[in-house]
Formats: C-alpha cells, sequence, structure tokens
C-alpha cells in the first residue's frame, strides 16, 4: 500500500518496534484505555477524568479545543500515568476550524483537487494549534439522496470525483509528514454504505447490493486507504441487516484481509452500543464483543469496552493476542504523529488563527465552489460602473452565521464577512446599496417586509436576492422531505422580479435545493452552498466580474423531490427513456390507453431528466466542445488510449472550465452505468480560444466488480464523452481486446 505518510520503513520499523515494547509491559486495564475514546470539553478537567487519565483509562478525547486544558490532559499523561502514553486529541474540523471554508458539498464543486488540500492544510494548522491531532474528515459517503442532511459534508455522488477530492484533503491534513508541525491525523468515513440510508432519513438502513458496494460506495474509501489515511469510522447504519460496526464482512474481510489496511479503525459515537438497540446485541457486553470481533479498535464516548472487555477475556471470548493488535493500531498512530516526542502545543510555533493566508485561501475556495446556473442575456458579471443603485435582498445577505453551514463548532459568525458587507466595500462609495432583509428566517412566511423590498428594486438598477437554507437545515440529523426554498423566499424572488429589473439570485444551502418555481423569475442564479468566513469577498468578485465562476455540480439537481434518487450514472435499464418516449401527462388525452403512450422509465409528471445534471455549471464566456478523437481504435488490455477534443472559449470573456472525461461500457458481466466520470481538467481561456484537452485512459482505469467479485477489465467495446458536464454529447467509441 503507497502512503502519503512518509515515514522511511526504517522509521517504520523502529515504531513497529517501540509499540511492540510498550505493549509488553502494559497491563490488560491500560490496553483496554488506549480503546477508549471520551468526551471532553468544559473549562477544567474533571477529577474523575483527570484520574481516569492518570490510571491510563482513557487513548483518546474528543471536544475538547482549549490549548491550556489539552496541555494539562497531557502532562497528567505523560508526566503522572504509569507507562507516559499520550493521548489523542480528535475534532471534527470538517470544513475549517476558525477559518470557515465553503461545505465539503461546496468544495465539491471546485473540482480542484488543489485548493481542497490547501483547505485542509489550513484547517488542520490551525486546528493543531489547539493541540488537536485527529480530525473526523473526509466524509467520502457517496451521496445520492439530497433529503439526506448529511449530503452537506460530503463530496457528493460520484465515486470517482469523492475519491480524487477526499484524497486531496486527506493530504492537506497529513501533509506529507503526520509528525510535522501542523499535520493532523485524517479519518475516511462513514464506513460504509452510511450515504444511502432509506428515504434520506438520518441514520437509517442501508440495503446495498454487494456489487454497488464494491462499484460505487467503497471506491472513494479504497483509494484514500491506498494514499495511507491515518483512521477509518465505522457508520451508523444497518448495512445489509448488520451494523457497519460490527459487520465483519466489511470491517475484517474486506478492510484488513483484501485491502490489507493497517490504520486505526474508531467506532462513531457510541455506535457500539447502538447495535442493541438496531436489535443485533442483547447488551452492551455483547455489543463490545461483536465490535472487537469487526476490527473496531477504539470506542467512541461509549463505555462498553472499558466495562466489559476484562470479562470477555477472562471468558476466553476475545482473546490478548486480539486486543494487543487493536492497541498496537491506536499505539502506531500516536508515535506516527510523533506525540512521544512531542506531546504539548505551543499556539505560538502556530500560523495564526484566521491569519491572511487563510482568509485568501478560503475566499478562493469559495470563489471556485460557486456554481453559475442561469445567466440570461449575461446579465452577470454586474458592471459597477453602469450602476447607480443596486438592490441587495434577502434574509442570508448579511448573516455572518448561517453562510457558515453545518459542523462548525469552533468558527463563528462575527469573522464572517457577508455580501451586504462586501458589495458595500467593494462598490459602496460609489453606487447606492439598497438592503432590505425582507424575511427574518429562511423559514419565515411572513410577507410584511415584501413592500419595502420591492421599493428597493423599483428604486435600483439591479437586483440582487440573497436566499437558502440556515445552517440548521442541513447536516447531521437534519433531513428535509421538501427541499423547496422555505418559507416565503420563492415569493419574495417573484415580488423584487415585478419590478422589471435584473434580478440575481444568490442561494446558500446545504443540499442541491428544487428551484426550478424561481428560474423564470430570475435573470442569473449563483449557487454558492454554504461558503464559509469569506462568502460575501467571494460572491461579490465573482458578481461584479472580479472573478469568473468555474464551480460544477458535484451532485445532480432534481426538478422535484419525488425524482429522488436520480444521479448521472445510473443504469440503462431494458426500457430507457428519450425524449421521444417521454412525455407530460398534462397532455395526455383523456381514457389513453395504458400502451398507446410508450412504456419506458420516466416520471409522468417529471420527465426523466434532472434539473441541472452532476458536472454542470456556467462560466462568463461561451465554452464549446468539438472535434474529438481517440489515438487508437482499439487497444489491448494493459494499454493506454489518449482521448482528445477542442474546447472553445467563443465568448467576449475569459473563463476557467472544467473539462470533463466520461466513459461507457456497453457491455458487462454485469451491467454497466451509461456513463461513468474518468478524469477531469481545469482548463483556462481567453476570449475567442481554442485548445485542445487530452487524456489517457489506461484501460486498468476501466475496470470494475463482475458478477465474482473480480476486478476485471472486460474487453469489448466503449463511448467516450469530453464535455462540460455528464449531459455531453460530443463522443467517440473505441474497442479493448484480450
Ligand atoms: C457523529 C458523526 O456521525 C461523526 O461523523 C462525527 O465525527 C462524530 N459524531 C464525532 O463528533
Amino acid at each position: 500500500m503507497s502512503a502519503i505518510t512518509n515515514i522511511t520503513s526504517t522509521a517504520q520499523v523502529s515504531i513497529e518496534k517501540r509499540v511492540a515494547e510498550l505493549i509488553s509491559q502494559m497491563g490488560l486495564d491500560e490496553k483496554i484505555g488506549q480503546m477508549s475514546q471520551l468526551q471532553g470539553g468544559g473549562n477544567s478537567i474533571p477529577h474523575d477524568l483527570a484520574e481516569s487519565l492518570r490510571a491510563s483509562r482513557v487513548g483518546s478525547i474528543l471536544n475538547e479545543v482549549n490549548v491550556d486544558i489539552i496541555n494539562e490532559m497531557q502532562r497528567i499523561c505523560v508526566e503522572e500515568s504509569r507507562l507516559g502514553i499520550p493521548l489523542l486529541i480528535g475534532r471534527d474540523v470538517i470544513h475549517g476550524f476558525k477559518t470557515i471554508f465553503p461545505i465539503p458539498l461546496g468544495q465539491a464543486a471546485s473540482w480542484d483537487p488543489d485548493i481542497i488540500e490547501a483547505g485542509a492544510r489550513v484547517s488542520a494548522n490551525e486546528a493543531a494549534s489547539a493541540g488537536v491531532n485527529w480530525t473526523f474528515a473526509p466524509m467520502i459517503d457517496i451521496t445520492r439522496d439530497p433529503r439526506w442532511g448529511r449530503i452537506a459534508e460530503s463530496l457528493g455522488e460520484d465515486p470517482y470525483l469523492c475519491g480524487v477530492l477526499g484524497t486531496a484533503m486527506v493530504k492537506g491534513f497529513q501533509s506529507n509528514d503526520l509528525s510535522k508541525p501542523g499535520s493532523i491525523a485524517a479519518c475516511a468515513k462513514h464506513f460504509a454504505g452510511y450515504g444511502a440510508a432509506e428515504g434520506g432519513r438520518d441514520y437509517n438502513t442501508a440495503n446495498i447490493p454487494e456489487n454497488e458496494m464494491r462499484n460505487v460506495h467503497l471506491r472513494p474509501f479504497k483509494r484514500v486507504a491506498e494514499a495511507g489515511v491515518a483512521s477509518f469510522m465505522s457508520a451508523f447504519c444497518d448495512l445489509n441487516g448488520v451494523p457497519a460496526t460490527g459487520n465483519t464482512w466489511l470491517m475484517d474481510d474486506l478492510l484488513r484481509k483484501e485491502w490489507g489496511y493497517q490504520g486505526m479503525v474508531v467506532s462513531d459515537w457510541e455506535s457500539i452500543v447502538e447495535m442493541s438497540v438496531h436489535g443485533f446485541t442483547h447488551d452492551d457486553e455483547e455489543a463490545a464483543y461483536e465490535a472487537v470481533m469487526a476490527g473496531i479498535d477504539m470506542e467512541m464516548a461509549s463505555s462498553s469496552y472499558h466495562d466489559h472487555l476484562e470479562d470477555l477475556v477472562a471468558q476466553d471470548k476475545v482473546s490478548i493476542e486480539q486486543i494487543d493488535t487493536m492497541v498496537a493500531r491506536v499505539l502506531k498512530l500516536k508515535f506516527e504523529l510523533g506525540l512521544f516526542e512531542k506531546p504539548y502545543t505551543d499556539p505560538d510555533e502556530h500560523v495564526a488563527l484566521l491569519d491572511k493566508s487563510a482568509l485568501k485561501a478560503a475566499k478562493q475556495a469559495a470563489v471556485m465552489s460557486c456554481v453559475l446556473l442561469k445567466n440570461e442575456r449575461h446579465v452577470l458579471p454586474l458592471s459597477h460602473a453602469d450602476l447607480g443603485s443596486v438592490a441587495v435582498i434577502g434574509p442570508l445577505a448579511d448573516d455572518g452565521y448561517e453562510q457558515l453551514g453545518t459542523w462548525v463548532f469552533d468558527g463563528e459568525a462575527q469573522h464572517s464577512v457577508t455580501c451586504k458587507q462586501a458589495i458595500e466595500e467593494m462598490i459602496g462609495r460609489t453606487v447606492d446599496i439598497n438592503y432590505v432583509k425582507a424575511l427574518d428566517t429562511t423559514r419565515s412566511h411572513n410577507d410584511d417586509g415584501f413592500e419595502e423590498a420591492v421599493a428597493a428594486a423599483n428604486k435600483s438598477d439591479a437586483v440582487i436576492v440573497v436566499v437558502g437554507e440556515e445552517s440548521f437545515m442541513s447536516g447531521e440529523a437534519h433531513s428535509r422531505a421538501d427541499i423547496d426554498l422555505p418559507g416565503h423566499q420563492a415569493e419574495l424572488i417573484k415580488a423584487v422580479a415585478s419590478a422589471g429589473k435584473p434580478v440575481v439570485v444568490v442561494i446558500m444551502a446545504g443540499r442541491p435545493l428544487t428551484i426550478g418555481n424561481i428560474l423564470d423569475h430570475a435573470d442569473a442564479v449563483l449557487y454558492a452552498w454554504h461558503p464559509g468566513t469569506m462568502g460575501g469577498p467571494a460572491i461579490a468578485d465573482l458578481l461584479f466580474g472580479i472573478e469568473s465562476p468555474s464551480g460544477k455540480l458535484p451532485v445532480t439537481f432534481p426538478k422535484m423531490v419525488g425524482q429522488v434518487p436520480i444521479f448521472y450514472s445510473h443504469k440503462n435499464t431494458g426500457r430507457p427513456a428519450t425524449d421521444h418516449t417521454c412525455f407530460n401527462m398534462e397532455e395526455v388525452e383523456p381514457r389513453a390507453s395504458q400502451t398507446s403512450l410508450g412504456m419506458t422509465s420516466f416520471h409522468l409528471d417529471a420527465g426523466y431528466k434532472p434539473l441541472f445534471p452532476f458536472g454542470f455549471g456556467l462560466t462568463y464566456g461561451d465554452i464549446k466542445y468539438v472535434k474529438i478523437t481517440t489515438s487508437h481504435r482499439s487497444i489491448s488490455l494493459g494499454e493506454t488510449m489518449d482521448i482528445a477534443a477542442d474546447v472553445v472559449n467563443t465568448g467576449s470573456r475569459a473563463a476557467e472550465e472544467i473539462v470533463q472525461l466520461y466513459v461507457r461500457d456497453l457491455v458487462g458481466n454485469v451491467t454497466r452505468p451509461v456513463k461513468e466520470l474518468r478524469g477531469f481538467k481545469r482548463v483556462s481561456l481567453k476570449p475567442g480560444e481554442r485548445k485542445r484537452i487530452s487524456f489517457s485512459l489506461h484501460t486498468d482505469e476501466l475496470a470494475f466488480y463482475n458478477r465474482k467479485m473480480e476486478h476485471v477489465t472486460e474487453p469489448g467495446r466503449f463511448h467516450v464523452w469530453i464535455g462540460g458536464s455528464s449531459d455531453a454529447e460530443l463522443w467517440a467509441d473505441f474497442e479493448i481486446h484480450s
């Protein structure tokens, strides 16, 4: 397994030796201590916790970010416990620590591994300055259901994109050496299948056939495992009848034996004892037993290991060898992090929180995350030289808290720069800014502020409406069944549009929203997700043309929630819908016979297409794709083929375009998706510029798990597309022979 962590094999050997030596001196209670993670937080160390630290009954603390308290905890462990083993300090540093970056789904819209790596680097540095040495990120669950609140925390629907971007995030957190100051351990979560929760209800059951598990859900996990992610977290869900936390097929047969993963596995919060709530175990003791059998090295928050492992060993149900293997993985990580050499944190050795460079990176990430969904008559970018006044309207136009999004424990609204503030700062000296909040919250149904909003629109040359979802409306346990813009925000957009001025809608949200009902009332729509601390300046730069939008959707946007799940890499079915076979039920004659209307796979009231496809996003240029070629008509297994196309900017403004490569394997031992992303490249194009963009594709990149769960590339015919979204039309074909 190739590892990002640049530990030379000699260093690795010496770590293994040190781990073995330490284990040989440990009592069973001290070993179980290493397998237990407790909750911190608060202004002091409670007496009981201090005693537990002294007695080596704790291996890790989570949710403590006071550096003095962390240092004191480390001191107790290192100086007052028998063997002096330092602590792992875990925290959900999901999209920033103090400097908040766009939510992960927004970052994924950048399709830019470099900006994601840079963001994770900043976050790691800031978190490390507080004494945190382990984050519970990246979340690389495949998410194909926008109702699920945790889609916000994900990198989207596609296994390839998720794998590439997840790896970049791991690299950013861990750098090339975990022991370097400012590096923290990453955690691939939630292993596995959590994103397939029934109905998008969080924590719900996932039923995923093994073939789909391997070809879709497990792919990003395998990729980050190969890239050296330091830890994995088990998922809360029941996976095919066995909770992931006690799933020996998943955790042992696959992760350990098949993939050879040697990092540490932590449970999710109380997910060991919740196995009894699932109805999989009778009590905490049995739950602890099942978790050990699966190979969960550390228990988060609950205490079933602490309470029952000694007994389980005494009853010969769990062997000391098993315990030693698990403890070794915990200790190995502590050695790799350099905690034995340097257990204490000196904040002064780190770049300051919210440093200029951090804010710059956060702004750049927000710029690259925004997706331009509509730009009628090139209304954007706005030219402030041509504007006397602009209306800035909406509940999220000036709300520093809500723009931060979910999973923000340490970021603070006071550091956010809002759209209103940024627009004022940028053009306020020469242009009148008419600001009206209009709705108290995004959920408000009270239209009292509409009159003032319409008046502001009437007296302005252009209108910017900032709407969306509040932070709490996505994230853990925060799913929605209706994913329209909440409250009366759609009505607000319609009301201000009646003024007849150019209307630009900016949407801040934690998920794809069904926004078909507002598209006709907006000249331009910029999807900003929850953009983080520097959301305002990033959006202002985009709206006024200092920057050009380049984001592309990392997830399909449905027209209506009833289409869910809808994703681009679906199977063809035996009766695929086409434009010719699909009709709208409004147009059907009364008493039409069942069969006269065609028999294909679509919804009578929604058709078969989404509102916006995966990969979609406009720029300020006009991008065209022409002249696709393949270097060969046919290649053998083991060979590489080049596929190229011309990308042309026929517009009058410079643009950055994310060029995407999709492939279809026409016939397989198991059916293959209609399109699968296999590459992407960011390209800058001046007005009128044409560039030839080429991708290399090795036949191994077309491998998939067949009916026997063998990972193989099958000879046969393939289609290949190059384009600006998963709707790409420019295609060629080629053959692979054995
Ligand atoms: C539960 C969440 O599912 C997980 O993602 C998170 O890391 C832990 N809680 C710790 O806060």
